[in-house]
């Protein structure tokens, strides 16, 4: 008999068409996502789930799940699932790294070039009729090249965007609780500082770090305030990250120059004074949104929980203890 998997919201056909050959396929063809209750209903007798980041599976929903072998998500982060509680209750658990890798640093750099070279201002300007004479000081920014990059996080959305600052022949700080292997450091021309120096000699701040009780609010007022008054920071990691009343705040202040988000306390909403300030770049949680990267990480999510009910090890299994046991 074929396992049952539900699919909680809308992914790429070619996921969809090959899930259905492999399973009975449960798809919610929407973008709307399901309500907490939705979702306990429609999970019921399913073996396996392709979740996305805005599906909740707290300690409470993973403990009245009945059946259910597999959540795999579609997506790196997984702050959104209660890690633990599925180990538990011997739900395998996966998620889509690498693939996105370069798609997150290409973004992440963007954001930055936008926030220093005030892209999107300039764009305003334009587009409104604004632009009537050249003139010498017209929408001066800051100059990335030769400049300071603090990275917080140096996995491999960090290594990538230090790759890419190596080419802007930037000096690389970074701050990771694990350091870098060496020949890493070497490659990129690492230098690994505490919190406090990375805030104060960095005129861009780059956040990769994944949602942890300990990353929460990482970046809050006492760090602004450690910036300096010409920095930039540049947040696609999670928006709990960072504080974001305090962002706005400081920006509004001009504790920091400017700011590149894309990721946000209680998304889809965004602090009203975030949206009034225009020495910020905003955009709407789209790091990794490239045609190419979106369609692997739907593929690399329904192979994962095909795997899983297969009774294969998944490629991207984020608990193997799990799986390990199991095989004993
Ligand atoms: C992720 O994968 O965690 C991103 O935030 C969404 O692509």
């Amino acid at each position: 008999m074929k396992p049952t998997i539900l699919v909680t919201k809308r992914i790429y056909p070619e996921a969809i068409e090959y899930l259905k050959q492999r399973a009975e396929v449960d798809y919610v063809e929407s973008d709307d996502g399901l309500s907490a209750p939705e979702l306990a209903a429609r999970i019921n007798g399913k073996q396996g789930v392709v979740s996305q980041l805005t599906d909740r599976f707290t300690a409470e929903v993973i403990e009245a799940l009945v059946g259910v072998r597999v959540i795999a998500n579609v997506a790196v982060g997984f702050d959104n699932i209660d890690l633990p509680a599925a180990t538990r209750h011997r739900i395998l658990v996966t998620n889509t790294p690498e693939v996105l890798t370069d798609t997150t640093a290409d973004f992440a750099f963007t954001l930055l070039l936008a926030a220093a070279r005030r892209v999107v201002e300039g764009h305003q300007y334009v587009h409104s009729g604004q632009w009537t004479k050249w003139r010498i000081d017209l929408l001066v920014g800051q100059d990335v090249h030769h400049r300071t990059l603090g990275i917080f996080g140096m996995g491999r959305i960090g290594q990538a965007v230090a790759r890419r600052a190596r080419g802007f022949s930037m000096r690389i700080l970074y701050h990771d609780a694990q350091p870098a292997p060496e020949a890493i450091e070497k490659e990129l021309g690492l230098e690994l500082v505490g919190q406090e120096r990375l805030l104060r000699e960095s005129d861009f701040v780059s956040l990769h770090v994944p949602l942890l009780p300990e990353t929460r609010h990482l970046i809050g007022a006492p760090q602004l305030h450690m910036m300096k008054p010409t920095a930039i920071l540049v947040n696609t990691s999670r928006g709990p990250v960072v504080d974001e009343a305090a962002l706005a705040e400081a920006l509004d202040q001009r504790v920091i120059a400017g700011a590149g988000i894309d990721v946000f306390e209680r998304e889809p909403q965004v602090d009203p004074l975030l949206l009034k300030l225009e020495n910020v770049v905003l955009a709407p949680h789209i790091a990794s949104a490239s045609v190419d990267t979106r369609r692997k990480m739907s593929m690399m999510a329904a192979e994962n929980a095909v795997a899983a009910l297969e009774g294969q090890r998944p490629p991207n299994l984020l608990n193997p203890e799990l799986w390990e046991r199991a095989q004993r």
